[in-house]
Parts: structure tokens; C-alpha cells; sequence
């Protein structure tokens, strides 16, 4: 499973980059308002400079509604970096435009997916990625890793090559989870890829060895 970081703050990517298990960057418009890009040629830069940061696909959000709309925002989107890729939301005019950007060899991440359904339409259409919002589906009463285990069903029954981009991801178990249920991808904030990291019994088999490690080199200069 490839990790993404959910995230247009530039200095969680470069500490999760620095991590080294970093595939590449998911943003949202809400999460480029966060950190005060606005304007289209302030948010163009803000992507190239992400793209300089990690290697890997960046999805980049259009803010169109309408089909023309979409393909002219996703073209200018994609002429930025060859690891651009076009993020579409999940609607009528979304599908018909991410047909066309398969069509001319631009990638797509269709978002905002809920249902398995949704996510039906976005393979046929083409679309790289689907985003559906476990996180978002849980907070609703919903079982948001039952959806990407009936995605990864359907896709892998159906041979969809569109891969599953598990997003809204709240916690360290939501990432197991994922890994688990056949997301090909997780993309989350830096907070639940470091939460990974941690186990009591680590820190407290870790403080053990350095202890007795050290009593060792003391007894040594003694000796
Ligand atoms: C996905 O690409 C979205 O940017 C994101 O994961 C939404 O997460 P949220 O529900 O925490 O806003």
C-alpha cells in the first residue's frame, strides 16, 4: 500500500518526505484555504512547489462544477508537472470529464466517493484514482472500511485497473485497516502515519536496552 499525505502545509510534507516512505500528496480546496493560497497563480506555484518536494502523483483539486470548466482547470492543473493529477469530484459533468482526460493521457483521482456505486462509474470512466472518505462515512454512522472492502471486491472481480486511494483517514487503525481491506493507496495528515509509529512496550524495551547498555560501558571504563 502506498502512503500519501493528505496535507498542502509544506512543512508536514517535507517531514513525512524526510520519513522516506512518502509516495506522493493528496490536497483539497479546503486544505489549500487553511494555509491562505488563494488566487490561481498562487495555488499553481504552491503545487509546482510540492511537486519540487516529493516524487510522486500530487492531486490537485479542480474547483470547476461544469464539464468545460473542469477540462480547462485540469488541463492548466496537469501542464504544471508530469506528477500532477487531476482531482474531480464525483458528479455528472466530474465523469464525463474524467473520461476525456483518460482519453488524453491525463491522470484523474475522482473524489469525494461514498457509495460503491460511485466508485463503479469512476473506474469505467477510467479515473487512476477513487477517493472514497472512510473517515467522513464513520463519523456518519456509516462503516467506512466496509466500503473499501466492497471496492476492492468489485475492482478486483471486475479487473478495474483504478486504484483505490482510501482518504479521510483519521487514525493509525484506520490505516491498518485500509492496508488490510486492499487500498491500494492511504492518504491521511502526518498525525495518524506518526501515531503508526508508537507502542508502550517499544519505548519501555528501548529505555531497558540503553540502560543495560550503558551500566556495560561504565563497568567497562572501570574495569
Ligand atoms: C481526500 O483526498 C481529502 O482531501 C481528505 O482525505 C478529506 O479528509 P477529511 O474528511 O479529514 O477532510
Amino acid at each position: 500500500m502506498k502512503f500519501f499525505i493528505d496535507t498542502a502545509n509544506l512543512a508536514q510534507i517535507k517531514e513525512a518526505a524526510a520519513l522516506g516512505i512518502l509516495d506522493g500528496v493528496t490536497t483539497n480546496p479546503s486544505l489549500m484555504a487553511k494555509e491562505g493560497i488563494k488566487g490561481e497563480e498562487a495555488i499553481h506555484q504552491h503545487y509546482r512547489t510540492i511537486c519540487d518536494l516529493v516524487d510522486g502523483d500530487i492531486s490537485a483539486e479542480v474547483l470547476s462544477t461544469d464539464y468545460e470548466g473542469i477540462i480547462e482547470e485540469g488541463k492548466a492543473l496537469a501542464a504544471i508537472h508530469p506528477n500532477i493529477v487531476v482531482k474531480v469530484p464525483m458528479i455528472k459533468d466530474g465523469i464525463k470529464a474524467i473520461k476525456w482526460f483518460t482519453d488524453n493521457g491525463i491522470k484523474t483521482n475522482c473524489t469525494l466517493i461514498f457509495s460503491a456505486g460511485q466508485a463503479i462509474l469512476a473506474a469505467k470512466a477510467g479515473a487512476t484514482y477513487v477517493s472514497p472518505f472512510l473517515g467522513r462515512i464513520d463519523d456518519s454512522g456509516w462503516n467506512g472500511v466496509q466500503l473499501i472492502e466492497q471496492i476492492a471486491q468489485i475492482f478486483n472481480v471486475q479487473g478495474f485497473k483504478t486504484q483505490i486511494l482510501a482518504a479521510s483517514i483519521r487514525n493509525p487503525n484506520h490505516i491498518i485497516d485500509c492496508a488490510a481491506a486492499g487500498a491500494d493507496v492511504c492518504t491521511c495528515p502526518l498525525e495518524p502515519i506518526l501515531g503508526l509509529l508508537k507502542h508502550p512496550l517499544t519505548d519501555l524495551g528501548l529505555a531497558k536496552f540503553i540502560e543495560d547498555a550503558k551500566k556495560m560501558q561504565a563497568e567497562a571504563a572501570v574495569a
